[in-house]
């Protein structure tokens, strides 16, 4: 579903806010979308710019929902299931993203926010790059785009990550163009990290038709329903990124990261520019969400897996709940092993049987009060590879960061020293069901 139709599904359902009153990008609006909470918003008036802004799209899973016409208990296997299956997009008749072209290249005129005090500069946040592996073909990824100047930003990549490689192979500039407001979609598929060679786009059209235009100037293929597309080359110049607040609502640390030069602006009639406030739901949910499956289908090769949350509380990137069916005794540690198999950036991981709801923290809390004994259940991974993001790993410049890992076995244990486990002893106890109309006036 396009930005466009899904803006409307958001305003038929009274979930969309609409703010008519000029906002400012340096700041204001950052404020304006926090205070919003996971609430989706519409800015129609951007003092300088002629695009309205939108913003909070996919901050709940409920909105990710909707937009793909699936129930909310359904995402997962939906997602599982476009991984699996991925279907080649089709060349659209016509491209609604290069309806205009910008006369010249000046991305003053577009509504690049500012959002935090330390921050280097204006970035945009929900800009999905796509590039061309000389091996393995086409990826899709986002990058934070620090604005340089009018037309130059600095970009960060992942170390190892799709770009990233693709960039350091290069021995020119790499062809790259950047999409904003691009359907829904594409914006789980580029969020994903599947094998080398998996082409995002696929994964994409297998969720929703995915309909795709050529780029002016640069041999790329993009979403032809995306709302902005910046085509450029990335460098081998280099620029200082950051500070700038990442995932973990902290500030990231200055990098030396490749600059792009932009040589085209493509959009359509009245573009929308889209923002995501970073460390906000919308980032959380979007980093976290998609990683769900790739956990779920590595668990699912050791023991019968059930559900997996990526929480909240964990940044949406470092911890993960994994519901099991258990059947053998040691399927919580085959299940600890396999989700950090599945999700290389996990750091902390419960496993919990599937009388516990691995959404709700105080049950998962629950489990591990009344499961577990450190002495036997808990596991330690000392200096493994860990996230970029976490700012208690070890981090040296050009190499992967490094961590200690933990897993919880929360599961009912099946021995114990003393013999067999009494499972009984481990139900919760419920209370008969009433209906409370039936006793209160
Ligand atoms: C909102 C958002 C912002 C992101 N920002 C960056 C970023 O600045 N740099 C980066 O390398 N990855 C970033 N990512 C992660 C990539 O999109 C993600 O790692 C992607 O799955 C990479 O896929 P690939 O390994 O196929 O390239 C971001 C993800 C999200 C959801």
């Amino acid at each position: 579903m396009d930005l466009r139709l899904f803006l409307n599904a958001l305003q038929e359902r009274g979930e969309l806010a609409t703010v008519t009153r000029p906002v400012d990008v340096r700041g204001e609006m950052a404020g304006v979308i926090d205070a919003l909470g996971a609430r989706p918003v519409l800015f129609a008036a951007v003092p300088g710019s002629e695009y309205r802004v939108a913003a909070n799209l996919v901050a709940r899973r409920e909105a990710i929902a909707l937009g793909l016409g699936v129930a909310v208990d359904d995402l997962p296997s939906r997602l599982v299931a476009a991984l699996q299956r991925p279907r080649t997009p089709s060349l659209a008749a016509t491209a609604p993203c290069q309806e205009a072209v910008e006369p010249e290249v000046n991305l003053a005129r577009l509504p690049i926010l500012s959002h935090g005090p330390r921050d280097a500069g204006p970035y945009v946040t929900a800009g999905v790059a796509a590039i061309v592996d000389s091996d393995s073909g086409p990826n899709l990824a986002f990058h934070r785009l620090l604005q340089l100047d009018e037309r130059r930003f600095a970009v960060r990549l992942v170390e190892g990550r799709g770009t990233h490689t693709a960039w350091s192979k290069a021995a020119d500039d790499l062809p790259i163009a950047i999409c904003l407001g691009v359907p829904l979609q594409v914006l789980l598929a580029a969020a994903m990290s599947p094998p080398p060679g998996h082409d995002e786009m696929r994964i994409a059209e297998a969720l929703a038709p995915t309909p795709l235009a050529r780029c002016q100037t640069v041999p790329l293929l993009v979403p032809a329903e995306s709302e902005i597309v910046l085509e450029g080359r990335l460098t081998h110049e280099l620029a200082d990124e950051g500070p700038f607040i990442d995932l973990t609502e902290t500030y990231d640390i200055v990098r030396r990261q490749p600059i792009l030069e932009v040589q085209r602006i493509t959009h359509r009639r009245e573009p929308i520019y889209q923002a995501l406030l970073p460390g906000g739901p919308e980032h959380k949910l979007l980093m976290g969400m998609p990683r769900e499956p790739s956990i779920y289908d590595a668990v699912a090769e050791v023991c019968r897996v059930r559900r997996v949350h990526i929480t909240p509380g964990g940044t949406s990137w470092l911890h993960a709940v994994v519901q099991i069916s258990k059947q053998h005794p040691d399927d919580g540690r085959r299940a600890i092993e396999a989700a950090f198999r599945g999700h290389g950036s996990l750091k902390h991981v419960v496993v919990i049987d599937d009388d516990v709801d691995p959404f709700d923290a105080a049950r998962v809390e629950w489990a591990l009060a009344t499961r577990v004994q450190a002495g036997r259940d808990v596991l330690v991974f000392a200096d493994q590879p860990g996230s970029s993001l976490d700012p208690s790993a070890v981090h040296a410049p050009g190499h992967k960061a490094q961590t200690a890992k933990m897993g919880i076995d929360a599961t009912i244990p099946w021995d114990t020293p003393t013999g067999p486990a009494d499972p009984a002893k481990y139900q919760r106890v419920s209370y008969r069901a009433v209906d409370l109309a039936d006793y209160l006036a």
